[in-house]
């Protein structure tokens, strides 16, 4: 059933007759071949959209016979589209086009690309199209993908625990791996070809060695059999030390030819189950993980040693740069460019480092990472979180876009103003191939696979935006909100708009001025400012606010950490300078004397008060504007079933508990931050109770 979720995005159901009357006349008569898997993926999909959104199934041809049709295919497959092949080509691989022209008199849609793959992404924009209500007169589509890589990162271990996963269990049943194929996997796959994804991780960056043992390497070829059509490679999470897990080494050096040797050997063997293996993903030297620093060597060392093992088969690496020590530093933020920046240069040509968005850890918002722009001379690639570790799991309504945007958007200045994380991330500033960008994902076994509907909305812009990071964070949601509700604008608005505010709001209740890591200890979901003591400054909150009678916040200029100057000077001496930096970044660079007088006009200490309050506002706002999304309310009763009751109830529920905790993150930290800053609750402002 369309309305418990499963069906994410791709419900197809039937457009309004009118249109749906228009279209069929448009989409009389199918021609797709299904000479290869991937042919048939995009042939299936097609069928099965249409004859969800139309109505009825479409007729399937060898070529069009009647007044118009849709021919989907390449050069190779269609003489349509074989004068077409220099077009395509410059589209690169995965790139397709979608035109509409007239032939022999007949008015035909072309879904046309170099490869089988990009017919399938090209299949799917077509859908997206109808589904949304777009017009397709004067059709003229022509896409690729701005970025190589498009990973989804599971931290799914091997007994089917999500880490920091909030929808169930892992979709991987390894117990019943490679025997049985759940028919669920082919669905994960259609729903990462339609918006691009070609790559999963299937196993933690908490790895264990074990996933690289033979056993586990059938079923990761089962799986890797399962998504092969729809362009997905597998890739798998290496633990460093497995050399001594599984090999029986005494070392896993990565100067020791007995350990080369051994990865030279594993990596073959694993080729020898997945032809098309895309290679490791590495935590190394990183909260307890083993990495080449317990030998004395480099990340480059420790990278280039799978990295050279990978290479005669085309595999890569994805190294890590979310690295912190064993001993607190002095601010842990600093740690990545710190061990990084130096070794810009020294891996080999298939490697990427993978950095997270921001220097931290995930946070509702942080600066853009600093090692975005200090590498010039090695690929650099994105790993932003899905799964909503630290903004409320499933239950939250945070839509994410905004974030990803606002990070893609920010400038580096590495090579003057206008030097955006997204042309890092797209390799054009430095001239790099080799791209990437990976988002952990919030997918579980749940029926609605994200925990929650919105929550598909995070999947959904990732992958959009890893296709090209330079996409509008609102038009995705506005894509993702027609397809997934209606195409009526009366909903998709309202919808796009409460998506919009939602992370604003999380950021306000939660850390508003740039405050961050006040999340209870180890689950991290609701308020713990006053978290202190335990194993690890670094994991408590009153190492990050810094909050004392004279004001709050952690000073990260040259009085203090001086992380700011991890930034290119002109960046630096924005974020540097309290009357310049942003004020979302106020307490992430600044410590702040609670007098301090902000934009508004309030001193700090009113502020603070008055954006925990707005938090809890604009959570209540949500709530309103989803009401009267209601089927049931009179005034809407016209609309086709704009949002049927099931998932409005459900999602009414949780904006419902959101409003519940927004106001508990908003009392606990007024509370806690007025036993320390000893001010009165401005006025208007009630007391928590
Ligand atoms: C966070 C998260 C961990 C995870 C780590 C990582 O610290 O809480 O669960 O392992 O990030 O990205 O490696």
């Amino acid at each position: 059933r369309a309305e418990d979720g499963y069906a994410l995005w791709m419900r197809y159901v039937p457009l309004p007759s009118a249109l749906a009357a228009e279209r069929s006349e448009q989409l009389q008569e199918i021609v797709a071949p299904d000479g290869t898997p991937t042919q048939r993926a995009a042939r299936e999909e097609l069928v099965r959209g249409l004859t969800g959104l139309l109505g009825h199934a479409p007729t399937l041809r060898t070529t069009i016979a009647g007044d118009s049709g849709l021919i989907l295919g390449t050069p190779q497959t269609s003489s349509l589209i074989a004068p077409l092949q220099d077009e395509l080509a410059e589209l690169g691989n995965g790139g397709y086009l979608i035109r509409r022209m007239r032939r022999d008199g007949r008015d035909v849609i072309l879904v046309a690309a170099r490869q089988d793959i990009g017919v399938l992404y090209g299949a799917f924009h077509l859908l997206r199209m109808l589904q949304t209500g777009a017009p397709l007169d004067r059709l003229d589509v022509r896409e690729s993908p701005r970025v190589a890589l498009r990973v989804l990162d599971h931290w799914d271990n091997l007994d089917g625990y999500v880490e920091r996963g909030y929808a169930g269990r892992s979709l991987w049943d390894w117990q019943s791996l490679p025997e049985w194929r759940d028919p669920r996997y082919t669905d994960y796959a259609r729903a990462n070809a339609s918006i691009g994804i070609n790559g999963a991780v299937l196993n933690n960056v908490n790895a264990s060695a074990w996933s690289l043992a033979p056993d586990y390497l059938v079923k990761a070829a089962a799986l890797a059999d399962v998504l092969r059509p729809y362009g997905i490679r597998v890739y798998l999470s290496a633990r460093f030390s497995a050399p001594i897990e599984l090999g029986g080494l005494t070392t896993a050096d990565p100067l020791d030819p007995g350990v080369q040797r051994w990865w030279q050997r594993k990596v073959d063997e694993i080729y020898s189950y997945i032809p098309d293996f895309g290679g490791f993903l590495v935590k190394a030297n990183s909260e307890g993980q083993p990495g080449p620093q317990d030998y004395g060597r480099s990340h480059a060392e420790g990278a280039n040693l799978l990295a050279d093992a990978l290479a005669p088969h085309g595999g890569v690496v994805m190294w890590r740069a979310f690295v912190y020590a064993h001993d607190v530093p002095a601010d842990r933020t600093t740690q990545a460019y710190t061990e990084f920046k130096g070794l810009d240069g020294a891996f080999r040509r298939n490697v990427i480092v993978q950095a997270k968005n921001g220097p931290l850890d995930f946070q509702p918002r942080e600066p853009f990472h600093p090692l975005f722009g200090a590498m010039p001379r090695t690929p650099l690639m994105m790993e932003f979180q899905i799964t909503k570790e630290y903004l409320g799991f499933a239950t939250h309504l945070v839509y994410l876009g905004p974030l990803y945007e606002e990070v893609l958007q920010s400038d580096t200045h590495a090579r003057g103003p206008g030097s955006t994380v997204a042309q890092v991330i797209d390799g054009t500033l430095e001239g790099h191939a080799l791209t990437g960008m990976a988002g952990v994902a919030n997918i579980g076994n749940d029926r609605t696979w994200t925990g929650s509907h919105f929550d598909q909305a995070n999947w959904y812009a990732f992958g959009r935006l890893a296709w090209n990071p330079h996409q509008s964070a609102r038009d995705i949601a506005a894509d993702w909100a027609a397809m997934t509700f209606s195409p009526d604008p009366a909903v998709v608005q309202p919808i796009v708009d409460m998506m919009m505010g939602s992370r604003e709001a999380a950021v306000n209740y939660m850390t508003p001025l740039g405050l961050h890591h006040l999340m209870a200890r180890g689950h991290h979901y609701g308020p713990g400012p006053w978290v202190d003591g335990g194993p690890r400054a670094d994991w408590t909150s009153v190492y990050y606010h810094r909050a004392d009678g004279s004001g709050i916040g952690f000073d990260r200029t040259a009085s203090g950490s001086n992380a700011v100057a991890q930034y290119a000077p002109a960046v630096a001496a924005r974020y540097g300078d309290i009357n310049q930096v942003p004020e979302a970044l106020l307490l992430w660079f600044h410590h702040v004397p609670w007098d301090h007088r902000m934009a508004s006009g309030r001193p700090l200490w009113d502020e603070l008060i008055a954006r925990y309050a707005q938090g809890v506002r604009q959570v209540q706002a949500m709530q309103k504007t989803w009401a009267t999304l209601n089927p049931v309310e009179p005034g809407l009763a016209r609309l086709p079933l704009a949002i049927d009751p099931e998932r409005h109830a459900q999602i009414a529920a949780y904006l419902n508990i959101q409003r519940r905790e927004a106001q508990w993150w908003r009392d606990a930290s007024v509370s806690y931050f007025q036993s320390i800053s000893s001010r009165p609750l401005p006025a208007g402002e009630s007391a928590p109770p």
